[in-house]
């Protein structure tokens, strides 16, 4: 067994036949795995097979993330709804958790609250909500608004919103739903609690009427490396999901994240860092590389170029793939993704547009590895011994291959390390984390509304 115990896994599902933007085209790729909902249950039965965690869904309100000429190439243009496929899981899994992703600046806390506590429900303390506060700019045109709202007011909303949810989802103590055939009493008053917020942007009057789920109320995830986004994540997520591709600098986040929690009140532990991992495995590690080029090669150019401009947040349609690529000031559109391209220009000079559309569309601004299963779970091991993490968010680039690979090739070799369970621990998400549910009620402090967070 390592010194620090055992890490937590997600498996980080992405629409497309997989995380790889070419999985799609691949020759084993299923070119409509986002719309066929038998097969995603599927693989969340072989994610729990590999005893994740949780099975996780990014989302996006949006069709548009770049031009029609590279939208008519992009397998993400069609998203299935996650909290409809979450449900149709929960039927189909006893143990696996079901993380999916909801934004704060065009959401409604009592509408939000009220979803997931049903899935919560429906799963038996299974459910996750991922916070985000919406990468795409293009998202504020689905709900009337010319511009996307500006990062820091977004994120002054997703406090107050947080604070909402959390308040809506401790409506009920333990007890609170007698349901006395003999007395006729069905909920007693006395272990209500009734949250009457009035906010700057919110305003909504408890409690949730959804009782509470065998974990309490579901896992509060965060995702959102910015200063803002780290300080909420300490003051309210139970698990942030990161993108982190080097030791180092995962090692900085991951101390200044947890460095943040004690003003909350916070211990360490009640909180999981997770950062993304995409891996390439195989018996070999020239088979690995092999699959790696397979895919790359695969990659659309004009989907490259397309994805370099949503990230960095500078038009780049009209440069050339052979271009070195230009340098592109730190801008409020590209936020902390921008940064990570930037870094890795600053670090290599006159890297083209090409390759650095490879280097990014191979793991999507996440950690990389390729080789045999036991280079991967070195990976691993090391950035969770050197504390860059509490565990991954597992990226398959190609649906199913690349889980099954996981489940025969990088599990064992895991739990041969003592890094990995052998088999769930608990009945819930939470109990599966190793969390513990936060104390009740819980105090407007704790969600730390008190504190001024100072504007990027
Ligand atoms: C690891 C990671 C995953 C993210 N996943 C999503 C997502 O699924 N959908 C989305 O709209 N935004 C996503 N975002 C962006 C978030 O919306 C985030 O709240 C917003 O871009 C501000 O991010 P920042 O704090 O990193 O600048 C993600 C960001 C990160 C770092």
């Amino acid at each position: 067994m390592s010194q620090r115990g055992q890490m937590k896994l997600g498996m980080f599902y992405w629409p497309g036949g997989g995380q790889h933007m070419a999985a799609w085209r691949h020759p084993l790729g299923v070119p409509d795995f986002d719309v066929s909902a038998p097969r995603i249950v599927e693989l969340a039965k072989l994610a729990e097979q590999g005893l994740f965690d949780m099975f996780f869904m990014a989302d996006s309100l949006s069709f548009w993330r770049g031009p029609i000429e590279a939208m008519s190439h992009d397998s993400a243009g069609s998203w299935i709804e996650p909290m409809s496929v979450m449900a149709t899981i929960a039927q189909h899994t006893e143990h696996i958790g079901l993380v999916c992703t909801a934004t704060t600046t065009y959401d409604q806390p009592y509408l939000l609250a009220r979803r997931y506590a049903g899935l919560d429900l429906a799963s038996g303390g299974r459910a996750g909500w991922n916070l985000i506060t919406s990468g795409n700019d293009t998202t504020a045109q689905s709900f009337g608004h010319a511009e996307h709202v500006e990062k820091s007011r977004r994120y002054a909303m997703a406090w107050e919103f947080a604070h909402v949810v959390r308040g809506l989802w401790q409506s009920w103590q333990p007890g609170a739903f007698p349901r006395d055939k003999t007395s006729g009493q069905f909920i007693d008053p006395d272990k209500m609690f009734v949250l009457e917020h009035e906010g700057e942007f919110f305003k909504v009057r408890g409690p949730l009427n959804v009782p509470p789920s065998p974990q309490g109320e579901p896992v509060m995830v965060q995702a959102g490396a910015s200063d803002e986004g780290r300080e909420l994540a300490a003051a309210t997520a139970e698990v942030v999901f990161a993108a982190q591709q080097h030791l180092e600098n995962a090692k900085i986040f991951y101390a200044d994240v947890k460095r943040r929690m004690a003003f909350y009140g916070r211990n360490e532990d009640s909180l999981k860092i997770m950062p993304g991992l995409t891996y390439f495995v195989a018996e070999t590690r020239e088979q690995a590389r092999a699959d790696y080029d397979e895919l790359q090669d695969l990659i659309d150019p004009v989907m490259g170029l397309a994805m370099l401009t949503n990230r960095m947040g500078v038009d780049l349609s009209h440069y050339n793939p052979g271009d070195p690529a230009p340098v592109i000031p730190d801008n409020p559109r590209g936020g902390s993704r921008a940064k990570l391209v930037n870094e890795l220009i600053a670090k290599q000079p006159g890297i083209t547009l090409r390759d650095l559309y490879k280097h990014f569309a191979g793991a999507r601004g996440h950690g990389l590895v390729i080789g045999s299963p036991a280079d991967v779970v070195d990976h691993m091991q090391q950035w969770f011994e050197k504390k860059a993490c509490d565990g991954f968010n597992m990226m398959p680039p190609l649906y199913p291959r690349d889980l099954q690979r996981f489940n025969d090739l990088i599990l064992p070799e895991l739990q041969r390390r003592g890094l990995y369970r052998t088999r769930y621990e608990g009945r819930t998400l939470r109990e599966n984390l190793g969390l513990t549910r936060p104390a009740w009620p819980l105090a407007r402090e704790h969600l730390g509304l008190d504190k001024q967070i100072e504007p990027a």
